[in-house]
């Protein structure tokens, strides 16, 4: 890849470029207002390292663990639905790039690629993220597929049993794959790299649900699909059912608030995401690095707290890292940088925070992650 692509901003400029519309704009959108959205990145630009020097700055690490296993840094790519609509077998590129760099890829339910696709293409064990589904044999199922195709990890998402609104996908008529209409035909047409790569592939369905889930109904139109098939009635009971069931690390994202967070602790998961969607589902709520710190106050010596959302740089990381946060997920990044130029995008794209991540902690002046805590932050963080 170029090598003057240095910072996350220059892959998702690139990606605009590559990427038909409507999924650059799924991608790139959040719900109602994106009011939420802008506050995840907004909120992590208010936070001020504290410059030291004169430090020995020698051997540095970032290793540490995510949910019990062991990362070369402590970022794992996000659970992102149709990856593989951002590039041809997406799934699969990411999950290679990822495992290269020593992190953990987490599969969507709403991934083109299947589990067994992934397990087939990578050597290391990967997580797999569940959608809760009315038809509860279906969900049984996929978690069994996950736990035979070695996943080591569940990550449970609790924040969509309601599709939030995204304008951006109404108006383009969001849809995999793509409807052809004029509009779809022409903007294809300016995406030759795109549509070569698809071309090339033979999945292009929603190879974890077509064929495995009852009444599976048409997946093209994406939030019709989900209302018919996601439980709006999930609740903690089907937490702990599930709990039971997945016998590995139990992850549950989308935990946004204290009293919610103390209701993951008594389920017995390992960890817990603070997450808002990326600004997805409920436009309104607070960022979740705002958050972060109440919640690791509440419950972070009884379960590992992890967050997501607005992660742009190396710098975000170690600032979450700063407030409490065990690791973090990134989604749009890997995204863009999946857009841009496939494995080698995501790739560049982990290379960019790797390095933004070991430089700023040593200018901090920190040799191992293990040992950052507030003090690297200037008040009112610090
Ligand atoms: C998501 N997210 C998501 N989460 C999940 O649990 N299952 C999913 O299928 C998806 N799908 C999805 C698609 C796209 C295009 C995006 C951008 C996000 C949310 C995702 O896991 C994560 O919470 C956010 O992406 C984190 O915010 P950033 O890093 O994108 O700012």
């Amino acid at each position: 890849m170029d090598p003057t692509i240095t910072t996350i901003e220059d892959l998702r400029r690139i990606a605009k470029r590559r990427v038909p519309r409507m999924f650059y704009d799924y991608a790139d959108s959040g719900s109602w207002t994106e009011g939420t959205y802008r506050a995840n990145e907004a909120d992590f630009a208010a936070i001020q390292f504290r410059q030291r020097v004169a430090v020995d700055m020698t051997d540095r690490s970032l290793a540490t663990t995510m949910a019990g296993q062991r990362v070369a840094m402590p970022v794992a790519l996000a659970p992102t639905g149709m990856t593989g609509m951002q590039h041809a077998d997406g799934e699969i590129l990411a999950a290679r790039a990822a495992e290269a760099a020593g992190v953990p890829f987490t599969l969507s339910t709403m991934s083109i690629c299947s589990i067994e696709d992934v397990a087939e293409a990578v050597s290391s064990p990967f997580w797999f993220q569940l959608y809760f589904m009315r038809d509860r044999a279906f969900n049984d199922r996929l978690i069994d597929r996950a736990a035979a195709a070695g996943c080591s990890a569940l990550v449970l998402t609790l924040d969509l049993q309601i599709l939030g609104q995204r304008h951006k996908d109404i108006r383009n008529g969001l849809s995999a794959p793509p409807r052809l209409t004029p509009s779809t035909v022409i903007d294809l047409l300016t995406k030759p790299r795109w549509c070569l790569g698809m071309a090339r592939t033979q999945r292009r369905t929603f190879r974890n649900i077509v064929g495995h889930v009852e009444g599976v109904g048409d997946t093209r139109s994406i939030s019709a699909w989900t209302s018919q098939q996601f439980d709006p009635r999930l609740d903690w009971d089907d937490v702990a059912r599930i709990r039971d069931r997945w016998k590995g690390p139990l992850i549950l994202k989308g935990i946004l608030d204290a009293e919610d967070a103390e209701k993951a602790v008594a389920t017995g998961a390992e960890s817990l995401i603070v997450s808002n969607h990326g600004g997805r589902q409920l436009d309104g709520a607070p960022s979740s690095i705002a958050i972060l710190p109440e919640i690791v106050e509440s419950v972070g010596s009884r379960i590992e707290v992890l967050m997501d959302g607005g992660i742009r740089s190396g710098q975000d990381v170690l600032k979450a890292i700063a407030l409490g946060a065990k690791g973090v997920f990134i989604g749009r990044p890997f995204l863009y940088g999946l857009g841009a130029g496939g494995e080698a995008g995501v790739a560049r794209c982990l290379e960019i925070i790797r390095k933004e991540l070991d430089m700023t902690m040593a200018l901090c002046g920190h040799r191992n992650l293990l040992d950052v805590d507030r003090s690297i932050l200037r008040p009112p963080h610090g």
